[in-house]
């Protein structure tokens, strides 16, 4: 006889919307099933592309998300992230209706559901997430975990070298820089340490727009509507992290055809492949998270100083322990040589303070393949954990006390591993 799958049973639903991208797919996997710009755009149904009618349910819907959503030449995009807060929860709630029916295909009834939050996040848009949750999809269960956390859950599973004890696994400083904010973030035992949070708004996309200013400049030959789509992949294919800029732009003087890369690129205007130069851009655009001052004139504090500076302002037993496990996370940290500069600059730092005969401090950055994702994967790895459970409130809760029993977020600290 058939018995039907209890919520506990199926693997929970994990979705991380970013201000940039939206990963989505299920916990126990180590990929998120989709990748998809959190984008939302509303147009008739026979507009829409063959992907999406293929791809789509029964419903009769006019909403595209995502890729579709941004390649829709039929109406515009909105974006209901914005700097990792959710912005317009209208277009957030049709944009999880589409990634949970047309692209995840579930029933969300049938499965407990993973969301994340940026530091900082206001209470009330915890409990206006579990409303739409629980009263629009009727979701069985529901986590709002903290980015943060759940990225130094990802390091921790997936690294090979890292705090052994279940204490220091909670314990660490995150690094998240995706396409709208970079943060740091200090967390203690599974603690977010709030009064030490750092960030600035700079982040993927300024540097996307800082490559496509650069090859505009140069007068390379991009067609003005693909400029930023050719910078973004420009920026995520050959750009890098350099040891120092003075050198680096030495390099490109004395030898430029050893260190420029030919990028080439569709033109559907032109119906044909085009190619451009790639040249300083390459190590100019990750240069900005370093100087900041290269374009604002409000932020101004490099990353491994405000990395100093976060945990400068935790308390003093905490600090070792910070500084020991820095941990990255999202698309902005995968430039090469990300992790090493971070590094190098931090133990400078460091050191500079270090008083003679002291005790040294270690500074260790630790970089892993889950990075771009990470967030993503660290709600992979909790919904897997036997604790989970505990961590979801019910829909029997929300019924009994309302979305306030969101209110606060959840804490995972070492007694859950
Ligand atoms: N390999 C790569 N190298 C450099 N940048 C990358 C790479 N892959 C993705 N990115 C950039 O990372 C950004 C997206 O990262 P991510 O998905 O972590 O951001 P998000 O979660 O959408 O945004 P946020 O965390 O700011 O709300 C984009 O700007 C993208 O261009
Ligand atoms: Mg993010």
């Amino acid at each position: 006889m058939f018995t039907a799958l209890e919520p506990s049973q199926r693997p929970a639903v994990v979705m991380d919307c970013g201000t940039g991208f939206t990963k989505m797919g299920f916990a126990g996997n180590v990929q998120p099933s989709f990748i998809e710009p959190t984008a939302v755009s509303f147009e008739s149904s026979r507009g829409r592309s063959k992907a999406a009618v293929s791809s789509a349910s029964a419903s009769d819907t006019d909403v595209l998300i995502g890729h579709e959503a941004v390649s829709s030449t039929a109406s515009d995009a909105h974006y209901p992230v914005c700097h990792g807060l959710v912005q317009n929860w209208d277009h957030m709630e049709r944009f999880w209706q589409e990634a949970v029916h047309r692209y995840l295909r579930v029933d969300s009834e049938d499965h407990n559901f993973i969301l994340t939050e940026p530091p900082l996040n206001p209470p009330e848009n915890r409990e206006m997430a579990a409303e739409i949750m629980f009263e629009t999809f009727n979701v069985p269960g529901l986590c709002i975990g903290i980015q943060a956390v759940l990225a130094l859950h990802a390091a921790f599973a997936a690294a090979d070298r890292g705090p052994k004890s279940a204490r220091g696994r909670m314990t660490g400083t995150v690094i998240d820089s995706g396409a709208g904010c970079t943060h740091v973030i200090p967390v203690s035992d599974g603690f977010v340490i709030g009064s030490a949070i750092q960030s600035i708004p700079i982040a993927g996309r300024d540097l996307t727009k800082l490559v496509q200013r650069l090859m505009r400049e140069r007068g390379e030959p991009v067609p003005g509507d693909l400029s930023m789509d050719v910078a973004q992949q420009i920026k995520e294919r050959y750009c890098y992290t350099c040891g120092d800029l003075v050198k680096e732009f030495g390099k490109y003087d004395a030898q430029l055809e050893k260190h420029a890369k030919s990028h080439s690129f569709w033109s559907p205007r032109a119906g044909a492949q085009q190619a451009c130069s790639v040249q300083h851009e390459r190590f100019l655009a990750p240069e900005l998270l370093f100087r900041p001052d290269f374009v604002s004139a409000d932020y101004t504090t490099p990353l491994p100083q405000l990395v100093d500076r976060a945990i400068q302002s935790c308390p003093i037993d905490t600090r070792r322990g910070l500084y020991g496990n820095i941990v990255l996370s999202g698309g902005s940290t995968m430039f090469k040589d990300f992790g090493r500069r971070i590094q190098r600059d931090v133990s400078r730092a460091v050191d500079a303070r270090q008083a003679p005969g002291g005790k040294a401090v270690e500074v260790h950055v630790a970089s892993h393949a889950m990075q771009r994702y990470a967030v993503w994967f660290g709600g992979s790895v909790l919904g897997t954990m036997p604790q989970f459970e505990g961590l979801c409130k019910t829909r029997a809760e929300y019924e009994e006390y309302g979305p306030s029993i969101c209110r606060n977020s959840a804490a995972f600290t070492d007694e859950l591993l």
